[in-house]
């Protein structure tokens, strides 16, 4: 079982004249039973690049221009390419192959439909069940999700608290048993308490399903706790990828470096009081234009041979997991 993408390349169109790759020849994979992060900071593509998976971000500002998604899902006995399914097929394949967990709980969940509504509506919309076999499904995912199922079915989403929000959601894109999950910042509104009881939850439903999971951070300390192997992307690519404790042991990439080091508990040379580093900047619409590393207008390493289109390379040693970066000056980092 696993989810490949190769190629792939999304464009959004700024307006009829121009146009940004916010998803640039991408490539990701996901194992059964594996966590691989896609950590970058606010604006760099990461919600984008999860939406355009399931070919959710709407036409008329996204265009997929290459690439493909496919999906080998054992349990369900069957392997597609997200790219090549025809429109209508589509929401056959969400939510049953593959699902998501969006960035706000607030604005995914309908206000104005009971909270056990919502899911018997999901399961309804894939399998031909009676409604009452649906509604008893629906309970006990609320109650694997610590929310009890028969006294919260009839509540609201604005008579729960953020995190039982977030575990509603959760609920409803693993009601169909998906091989796939991708998670996006599902932490990110939630207390710190909270998130960890997120974070544990997708963890169990990980070890329990066997299923692989696309977790979206802005936080390095999260991808560290919760998975097998990180992306690090900016601007709409990879930077670099591989294992991730290797990747936070040992970075290679001048941005993963920055990023690491800009997050005292991960930074092995942090002196307590000392001013923290920051990443000189920010990341601006012109740092997803061609013809120089994106990294460029921040990158404490650049010069002029940066100014260039700059592939990904292997630097895979003998023994060690692949490891891949975007950077033509690696090796003394
Ligand atoms: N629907 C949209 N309309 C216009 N711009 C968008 C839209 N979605 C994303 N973008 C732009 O694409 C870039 C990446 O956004 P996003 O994927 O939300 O970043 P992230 O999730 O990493 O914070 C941003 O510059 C954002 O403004
Ligand atoms: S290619 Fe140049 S600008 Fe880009 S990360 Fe490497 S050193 Fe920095
Ligand atoms: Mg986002």
């Amino acid at each position: 079982m696993s989810l490949e993408i190769k190629n792939f390349t999304v464009e959004l169109r700024k307006d009829n004249a121009s146009s940004i790759n916010v998803t640039d020849d991408l490539y990701l994979k996901v194992d059964e039973g594996e966590v691989v992060s896609v950590v970058g900071e606010s604006g760099s593509g990461k919600s984008f690049l999860g939406l355009s998976i399931l070919r959710l971000n709407p036409s008329h500002i996204s265009n997929i221009i290459s690439g493909e998604v496919k999906i080998r899902c054992k349990s369900q006995n069957e392997e597609i390419d997200i790219m090549k399914l025809e429109p209508e097929k589509l929401i056959g394949v969400r939510g049953r192959l593959i699902s998501m967990i969006f960035q706000d709980p607030n604005t995914s969940l309908n206000p104005v439909m009971k909270i056990g509504e919502q899911i018997t509506e999901a399961i309804l919309a894939h399998k031909k069940i009676p409604k009452k076999e649906a509604k008893d499904i629906a309970i006990s995912y609320l109650d694997s999700m610590n929310i009890d199922g028969k006294s919260r079915f009839a509540s609201y989403p604005y008579e729960l608290s953020g995190g039982m929000r977030q575990r509603v959601m959760i609920a409803m894109a693993m009601v169909l048993n998906p091989c796939f999950l991708i998670a996006d910042e599902p932490t990110t509104a939630l207390d710190v308490t909270t998130s960890l009881q997120v974070l544990k939850l997708i963890g169990n439903i990980r070890k329990k399903s066997n299923i692989g999971v696309i977790f979206i951070t802005h936080d390095l300390t999260i991808a560290k706790s919760i998975s097998d192997r990180t992306y690090v992307f900016y601007a709409g690519h990879v930077m670099e990828s591989g294992n991730t404790e290797d990747l936070i042991n040992n970075p290679m990439h001048p941005y993963t470096f920055s990023l690491i080091k800009s997050v005292p508990s991960l930074s092995a040379d942090y002196v307590p009081k000392q001013k923290l580093f920051t990443i000189p900047g920010f990341l601006k619409k012109d740092d997803f234009s061609k013809g120089k590393c994106r990294f460029y207008s921040r990158c404490f390493k650049r010069d002029d041979e940066c100014l260039r289109d700059i592939p990904l390379k292997s630097f895979t040693d003998s023994g060690q997991e692949a490891r891949y970066v975007r950077c033509i000056k690696v090796n003394n980092v």
